[in-house]
């Protein structure tokens, strides 16, 4: 027999839902349309609560949009094939020719970008990486072939009577070849067992899985499982100076030898340490955070000075949310490849895909990787339609996403103007904002400043039960509310978001914990 008590927290998220409810917010949610999640009151009337959630910003269109929610239909009815893998020829061949025209057209290139799809944002930061390494391990590979040719070369050279230069019998410890390249082997041996480097900014935040979770900042989440996957230098986004100097840093060479005018000599070659540097265009989980079209250039500049390829996770704020269909475009940013997921499957589908540039691209790798339900029938049509949605009208999608937004910033901004000592900025481009109020845990309340680590979740509480909005903060950015809604906010939603913010900022000024509801 089934257990009919279908939910409970008995066989999972027991934690979860435990610390949930101290706080109000475990609720069961049992429809969603729009903004709004329902759940049912006591007496089994539904109650709405507008979320600004967002599925973790993987709402452009809203829950359930009725357009995809038919397509979706429309292609289960079509007895779309879901399944047809090494048949060579899918749906996801056709998302991946209409997400190159818009991101060619964004980055204003010409340049092909090769896709290679997976299932989630974590998955499709991985396949990048994993892209990646496989190019850089490629480079090391025709690095060391040619060295080996020329330590040959140099051999030769010496039977047939060429001698060591000073800085050549310096490394052998003599002038006898054969010391020379068993000193040279020996110390590339050495540079060739560094780990791969990867490079991220503090705060960033690029998924949960084994590997992203090392490219993911907070130390709580990445530190228990560094042993489990290579390791990422992280780097200050307010300091775009440090980039190249960090490279300068971690940077390594191998030893080669050239024979010229009967001598011979040995020089440095660039070691690939670094297998990418990872950035989000717009820090979410640090606190929302948009990077500086400074940095982007900084980025770009470095990557190209060190060989390093740049990828930019626009998971969350990729897909329009900025009101560009990639948010790095609006600083600038020219990355060599590109993820997205989230808002990709409309809200309904799962799936991630990463855009490669053809100058990097390793065709093998499409035998190297694969996942059984990466380009399934299903998601990439869907997919295929929210594509169809953003660029519908000349682009409505993207001016709803600014417009909207400017309007949720604008009025997030009044708030902070009349609670200057409670709000402390507000953030973000489009439907991705931050608003950050300030830190209690040096409030001029004693029972506040003791209450402080516990204020966060009581304002996301108070504000749920009160005022039936729904909001998260960021995962790294404690006292950071993350507002990510769908395109079609109304002006009465962002009255109910202002009610909201005002009423919790009245109770903090107050410094009356006891008013939280
Ligand atoms: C920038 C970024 N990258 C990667 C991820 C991971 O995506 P997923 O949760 O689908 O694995 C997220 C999720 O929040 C994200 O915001």
């Amino acid at each position: 027999m089934m257990n009919s008590s279908i939910g409970s927290p008995e066989f999972a998220d027991s934690f979860m839902v435990e610390k949930l409810s101290e706080f109000g917010l475990a609720v069961r949610y049992v429809r969603a349309q729009g903004n709004t999640l329902y759940y049912l009151a006591d007496d089994g009337t539904e109650v709405g609560v507008l979320d600004g959630v967002s599925g973790f910003g993987s709402l452009m269109f809203g829950h359930n949009n009725p357009e995809i929610v038919e397509h979706a239909k429309w292609v289960l009815d079509q007895q779309t094939p879901v399944h047809a893998q090494m048949g060579g020829y899918s749906f996801a061949l056709n998302l991946a020719a209409e997400l190159n025209a818009i991101v060619r057209r964004e980055l204003g290139t010409e340049d092909k970008f090769y896709a290679q799809f997976g299932n989630t944002g974590a998955e499709a930061v991985e396949i990048a990486i994993k892209h990646a390494e496989l190019d850089r391990v490629i480079r090391i590979a025709g690095l060391k072939g040619g060295i080996e040719a020329n330590l040959g070369q140099a051999r030769t050279a010496v039977a047939g009577g060429a001698t060591l230069t000073e800085a050549a019998a310096a490394v052998a410890g003599g002038t006898d070849i054969d010391r020379l390249v068993a000193e040279v082997s020996r110390r590339n041996a050495e540079v060739e067992a560094r780990p791969p480097l990867f490079l991220a900014l503090e705060g960033g935040f690029h998924g949960k899985l084994v590997g992203s979770l090392q490219l993911t900042y907070n130390q709580m989440l990445r530190g228990p499982f560094k042993a489990l996957a290579a390791q990422a230098r992280f780097v200050p986004r307010d300091q775009p100076h440090m980039i190249a100097k960090v490279m300068e840093q971690e940077r390594a060479a191998l030893l080669d030898v050239v024979v010229e005018d009967g001598v011979v000599d040995v020089v440095e070659r660039d070691f690939p340490v670094f297998t990418a540097f990872v950035v989000e265009p717009i820090m979410g989980e640090a606190g929302i955070f948009p990077l500086s079209a400074e940095l982007a250039g900084a980025l770009r500049e470095a990557c190209d000075a060190f060989g390093v390829p740049l990828i930019s996770d626009e998971v969350q704020s990729g897909m329009g949310r900025a009101g560009t269909f990639l948010a790095g475009t609006r600083i600038g940013l020219r990355p060599d490849y590109i993820v997205l997921a989230k808002a990709l499957g409309g809200g309904i589908a799962k799936l991630g895909v990463v855009l490669i540039n053809e100058r990097l691209y390793h065709k093998e790798f499409e035998f190297m990787h694969s996942s059984t339900f990466a380009k399934d029938g299903f998601s990439t049509r869907l997919a295929l339609k929210v594509l169809q949605l953003l660029e519908a009208d000349g682009g409505k999608a993207y001016e709803l996403a600014a417009e909207r937004g400017a309007k949720a910033k604008a009025m997030m901004e009044a708030i902070k103007a009349d609670y200057p000592e409670i709000v402390r900025e507000v953030r973000g481009e489009g439907l991705m904002l931050g608003f950050e109020f300030h830190d209690q845990s040096g409030s001029e309340f004693p029972a506040v400043r003791e209450m402080h680590q516990a204020v966060p979740l009581l304002i996301l509480g108070h504000m749920l039960k009160k005022h039936r909005f729904r909001i998260a903060r960021t995962a790294s950015g404690p006292w950071t509310m993350r507002f990510e809604p769908s395109i079609f906010l109304s002006d009465d939603e962002i009255a109910v978001v202002d009610v909201a913010f005002r009423d919790v900022c009245e109770i903090l000024r107050s410094g009356d914990l006891s008013r939280f509801v």
